[in-house]
């Protein structure tokens, strides 16, 4: 009986013990993926910057008016249904999205939207906003970037040579 007794608190201090080096594992752990991941998404910074999918830098380079051209006619017949340059339509207003998003962030959502609605969180917050999820238009990266270039030269950036 006093055995029994002494052994109860005997097990609850070991219990105890147990769950105080947990937490403290547990700590190490949230610090070595900070380290190595960027946040609660699970994303590095480099995908939370430049998005996810195929294109990795973009070396914008001076303006190019033709490939301007050609990118506005793929945004007119690919874009132009869900988006505009200066208003919110079905999807945000595409004139100014250069001054929050990277270049290559904007060719990764035209390339590879399925990904980037579902993983990353800037997009995920527009998603909750536009409730249509952006459909993959099947553009090749050079379509893309032709119609970056269009964003770019026809977009808010035009005005202000400092942004480019
Ligand atoms: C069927 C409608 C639809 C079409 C077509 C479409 N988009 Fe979108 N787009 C959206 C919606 C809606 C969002 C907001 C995110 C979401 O809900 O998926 C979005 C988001 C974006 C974003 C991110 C904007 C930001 O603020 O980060 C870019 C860039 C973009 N679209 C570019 C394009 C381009 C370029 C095309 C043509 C190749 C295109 N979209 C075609 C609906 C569309």
């Amino acid at each position: 009986m006093q055995r029994t007794a002494f052994a109860v608190p005997a097990a609850i201090i070991a219990v105890m013990a147990f769950l105080m080096i947990g937490c403290g594992s547990d700590d190490a752990g949230t610090k070595s993926q900070a380290s190595g991941q960027s946040d609660a998404s699970g994303l590095t910074a480099e995908q939370l910057k430049n998005g996810i999918g195929p294109i990795r830098s973009v070396d914008l380079g001076p303006p190019d008016e033709a490939l301007a051209d050609a990118g506005e006619a793929i945004f007119q017949t690919k874009c132009g249904a869900c988006h505009k340059m200066d208003a919110r339509y079905v999807g945000p207003a595409l004139g100014d999205v250069l001054t929050r998003r990277s270049p290559e962030f904007v060719m990764n959502m035209m390339l590879n939207p399925a990904e980037m609605v579902e993983k990353h969180p800037e997009v995920k917050a527009l998603l909750a906003q536009f409730l249509t999820p952006m459909p993959n238009q099947n553009l090749t990266e050079e379509d893309a970037r032709a119609v970056l270039e269009y964003l770019r030269l026809e977009g808010a950036g035009d005005d202000n040579p400092e942004a480019s």
